[in-house]
């Protein structure tokens, strides 16, 4: 078949071939039609990912490898910040940004297992999982409504002298006050990790300059899952303008190993064999010399190689995320007696998930009844994940002890988010006629 060609000439002519099947079998979808299903999310993509997939799986490195660094070196580039680990989901990216401040390289700065961390309890669970797992103690403060995000008016009242850190997700793209949640870390000497999987290309100003959410704490998170901003199948990233931090992350993320060569790559250092380490025989393979309790939390390159072409596209990702947004804003502001719209905080220009709406008690329909029938209609929804995510059977044996965890206040507004929210889609998929039919059909649900 591939008489007289050299390997990268029948590779190109292989891409080709993917590049057509791509825009034959994939690309070519029918118009939308009322009554169509209309999902809250979707992967958008076009040849050039499936290209760069299938020149990641001829080359069969199958490893983090050269698409893994280029990714690296761009998504850094892109969010402005010194440096970036990829990995391989956005809860791995939580565990190990959570998991750096506990390094004993922090030194009194490190987090202890019964040291408090400042969260929500509605959020997703991978946000508060790490803290458990390791023996820390979520303390959970209430969230405002329309925005969904920690109620900085709280933190003063969680704050104790066991905390070490805030923890926190911007909710489904709205950023959270990141001016009084940074002033607060900085007055008191915590830890700030951005839980930014739902808010990727985000942006807040904070003192007349304006950054990427993710990038103004000391540690920010990304998912790669497919219905998020931007998707490699599974992956994620953790991204800090700390050095050190970095250098945690990555030791934790490659088996806990101190070396920082790359996988498969020896004695880029030149120090392989010439060191002290711990009570070692000296000059022992610095490759296998740990320096923590590390995991494998390395995505391979084929995914990678999804995301760099996904990148390229991100830009155009935000804007039709945000014009997608407002139409479905301006679209149903005549339910606002009987719906709470959503609203972005203020100094922010978000990135949106979704599109998150709570049923008031006057409006004469449940949650569970409205969504109900707007599935019927053939329009997906999603709850605000765990709602209150104390609730859950995972919290119970710690809600019948009363231990592990604090609750500062009343969860009002989480427990209300828990019985009365729902959201649906903003993807970048989204057509306008999708976005007109599901206004239409929550009008006529609602009238
Ligand atoms: C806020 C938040 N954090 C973390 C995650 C976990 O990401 P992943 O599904 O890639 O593990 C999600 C998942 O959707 C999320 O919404």
């Amino acid at each position: 078949m591939f008489e007289n060609k050299t390997e990268q000439e029948a590779r190109e002519e292989l891409l080709k071939s993917v590049g057509a099947y791509c825009r034959k079998y994939k690309l070519n979808q029918k118009p939308f039609q009322a009554g169509d299903r209309i999902t809250y999310a979707a992967r958008v993509y076009d040849e050039r990912e499936m290209e760069n997939l299938v020149d990641s799986a001829l080359e069969f490195w199958l490893t983090t490898g050269k698409y893994a660094d280029r990714f690296e070196k761009d998504f850094s580039e892109f969010l402005g910040v010194n440096y970036c680990s990829l990995v391989n989901s956005g809860s791995s990216a939580n565990l190990l940004a959570f998991m750096a401040l506990t390094s004993p390289l922090l030194k009194e700065k490190r987090v202890l297992p019964g040291d408090e961390v400042i969260t929500v309890a509605a959020g997703f669970p991978t946000t508060v999982a790490p803290i458990i797992q390791y023996g820390a103690v979520p303390v959970f403060v209430d969230v405002t409504i329309p925005q969904y995000n920690l109620d900085i008016k709280m933190l003063d009242a969680a704050l104790s002298d066991k905390t070490k850190a805030v923890f926190a997700a911007h909710t489904l793209g709205n950023p959270f006050d990141l001016k009084a949640v940074k002033e607060f870390c900085d007055r008191n000497g915590l830890w700030l990790i951005e839980d930014n999987c739902d808010a990727l290309g985000s942006k807040y100003c904070l003192d007349g300059e304006t950054k990427f959410t993710g990038t103004v704490g000391d540690i920010g998170t990304s998912s790669f899952y497919p219905p998020h901003h931007m998707t490699m199948g599974e992956g994620g990233a953790v991204y800090t303008n700390n050095a050190l931090l970095h250098k945690i992350v990555n030791s934790l993320r490659d088996w806990g190993r101190d070396c920082v060569c790359p996988s498969g790559r020896d004695n880029i250092c030149g120090h392989r064999f010439d060191r002290q380490y711990g009570e070692l025989p000296f000059g022992y393979d610095h490759k296998y010399v740990y320096s923590h309790f590390g995991y494998n939390l390395k995505a391979t390159d084929m995914q990678a190689a999804v995301g760099c072409a996904q990148l390229e596209k991100f830009p155009g990702f935000i804007e039709k995320r945000r014009n997608n947004w407002q139409k479905l804003r301006e679209g149903l502001e005549s339910l606002e007696d009987k719906l709470i719209l959503p609203e972005a905080e203020m100094n922010s220009q978000p990135s949106w998930f979704g599109f998150l709406i709570t049923v008031k008690p006057e409006a004469g329909i449940t949650r569970e009844e409205l969504v109900r029938e707007m599935e019927g209609h053939g329009i997906q929804t999603r709850n605000l994940f765990a709602g209150n995510l104390i609730k859950h059977p995972c919290f119970d044996e710690m809600r019948a002890s009363g231990k592990g965890y604090r609750v500062v206040g009343e969860l009002e507004n989480t427990n209300r988010i828990m019985n009365d929210t729902f959201w649906i889609g903003v993807y970048p998929g989204m057509t306008d006629e999708m976005i007109d039919y599901m206004v239409k059909v929550i009008k006529e649900i609602m009238q």
